[in-house]
């Protein structure tokens, strides 16, 4: 028995150091890999004593981030009251500096736009959207960046943005809410914003193929959720970062390369019809318009892609943010009877109840516009700018913003900043018109389009597309609470953009 306990022990001892000697390995390689992505983080990483929250190794404040979940705009809203109006967080290796105030922000984009202009095109999942299909706009840079913004500033005028002929487009949408509308009357409506995007959806599918489509039709219907798969992604930052930082966030990737091959497969097919069909003496859309610009360039390769890819960041940019718009504008509108009635009051007696409101009646329309402009600066449908990068250090607010970081224009610190805004979270369209002329006053400070050479390129269509939609609707419906007791959420909640929360409502006609 001693014999066997001294084997035993013998046994344990040598287990013992072997499971023991594995642990020490397993330890020493922990430690190196540990202090290997460390010294891979710092290196990667630009210092900065730009104030923020506790950052730990490698990860930073990744986790305070995506905890900060759907309240993201509001979260980052007390980071800003907490550590000033130049700010920082990093999100797993990448610093990302928060610019806010009016001033700052226009510092920056404007008086730096030099250093300021650049997109971070440098983060992984944007190098691999590159190579897959081409540098497109909102994240290509230089010479490139300034080819293609101009070539869709020239063909989206062209093909009548503020004009006319994208005037007739969206009055059509227009009429077909005005139906869906009429049909639900009295009913509690819960789908505004879907109703919104899908009419956006299909005056920015007019603009690129030439063509809108009703919008119960199987086809368009499975294109809206192809493209809201697409959407739906993490962004553009976390989806830069190695796979263990994704985990458990839900980011969909296999359902969104799907979503994306029926887009892509869409696309090729559209524009192959249009090669076949192409008249230079009839440009018909915006594929006709670049088909031609490649021809007189001489240049034909990687058409389809490219193409694809411009065409994507359009309907990306257009649809959800305008959509967002116009569902937040009729939240405004149950909240706010009385200014509903003063812009139907304003409708009425400029335009009168038997024929549609048109874009030339807008300067006659004054608390129309202020009602929007409104809408635009409360709700901050984009909260933040889309990311910019730094391409040397800069000073601004007295802090040194370092070459390479990630920043962001905050502009929804410009809105709600009471020094710009006397009580900025009251809703009050008066704020937007001139006491003496009664006419709308522009302020520089109302920046959701943000500022600087990045500014939306596509302000003009969206403005054109928010005041017919609304007012048209407005001049044929009274849009209300379904219940009295019904309570509205007015924080919103972060996705793609700052939406509204989910809400009901009725509509009587006039
Ligand atoms: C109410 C509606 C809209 C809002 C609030 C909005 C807001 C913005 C903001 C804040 C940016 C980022 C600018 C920056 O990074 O500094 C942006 C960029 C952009 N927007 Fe819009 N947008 C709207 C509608 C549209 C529409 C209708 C289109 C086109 C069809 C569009 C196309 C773009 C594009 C292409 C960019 C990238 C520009 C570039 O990188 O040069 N947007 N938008």
């Amino acid at each position: 028995m001693f014999l066997g306990s001294m084997m035993d022990a013998a046994q344990w001892v040598k287990l013992s150091s072997v499971s023991a000697m594995s642990f020490v390995d397993l330890t020493t390689v922990l430690v190196f890999i540990v202090v290997f992505l460390s010294l891979l983080f710092l290196n990667w990483t630009p210092s900065t004593d730009i104030p923020g929250p506790f950052a730990l190794p490698l990860v930073g404040n990744l986790i305070q981030f995506i905890r900060m979940g759907r309240k993201r705009h509001i979260k980052l809203m007390s980071l800003h009251k907490k550590y000033g109006d130049v700010f920082r967080m990093y999100i797993g290796p990448y610093l990302v500096v928060f610019i806010c105030g009016y001033e700052n922000i226009h510092d920056a984009f404007v008086k730096h736009a030099a250093q300021f202009t650049n997109r971070p095109s440098w983060l992984r999942d944007i190098e691999r959207r590159i190579k897959r299909n081409g540098h497109g706009l909102v994240w290509a840079n230089g010479e490139h960046w300034k080819k293609v913004r101009r070539f869709a500033l020239h063909s989206m005028r062209d093909l009548g943005v503020g004009k006319k002929s994208i005037e007739e487009v969206i009055q059509d949408e227009a009429k077909t809410l005005t139906n869906i509308f009429a049909s639900k009357e009295n009913q509690p409506i819960t789908d505004v914003k879907r109703m919104m995007t899908t009419s956006i959806s299909n005056v920015i599918h007019h603009v690129v193929f030439g063509f809108r489509y009703s919008h119960t039709d199987e086809k368009f219907q499975s294109l809206i959720e192809a493209l809201d798969t697409v959407f739906k992604g993490p962004g553009p930052i976390i989806a830069s970062l190695p796979g263990f930082c994704q985990i458990g966030m839900g980011s969909g990737v296999s359902q969104r390369m799907k979503a994306q091959q029926v887009l892509l497969e869409y696309t090729k097919s559209q524009i192959a019809e249009h090669e076949k069909t192409f008249d230079e003496n009839n440009l018909r859309d915006f594929i006709d318009v670049y088909i031609q610009a490649e021809k007189q360039d001489g240049e034909s390769k990687g058409k389809v892609n490219q193409l694809f890819r411009i065409i994507m960041e359009l309907f990306a940019a257009g649809t959800e943010t305008t959509g967002t718009s116009l569902d937040w504008a009729f939240l405004y509108m149950i909240i706010n009877p009385k200014i509903q009635q003063k812009c139907y009051e304003e409708i009425k007696q400029v335009v009168g109840v038997d024929r549609e409101v048109r874009y030339s009646d807008k300067p006659s329309l004054p608390y129309v516009e202020a009602t929007l402009l409104e809408v635009l600066r409360i709700a901050n449908i984009a909260s933040s700018s889309v990311p910019h990068t730094a391409t040397e250090d800069v000073d601004i607010a007295g802090h040194r913003i370092p070459k390479d970081s990630i920043v962001l224009g905050f502009l929804s610190t410009s809105h709600l900043d009471a020094k710009n805004f006397c009580q900025p979270r009251e809703f009050r369209p008066e704020r937007f018109i001139d006491d003496v002329t009664g006419k709308v006053c522009k302020k520089d400070q109302l920046i959701p389009f943000s500022t600087g050479p990045r500014i939306c390129p596509g302000e003009s269509l969206a403005k054109t597309e928010m005041f017919l939609v609304f007012s048209n609707l407005v001049q044929k419906f009274r849009f209300c609470k379904v219940s009295e007791t019904d309570e509205f959420d007015l924080e919103g909640l972060t996705g793609i953009t700052t939406f509204a929360c989910p809400y009901r409502l009725k509509v009587e006609i006039r």
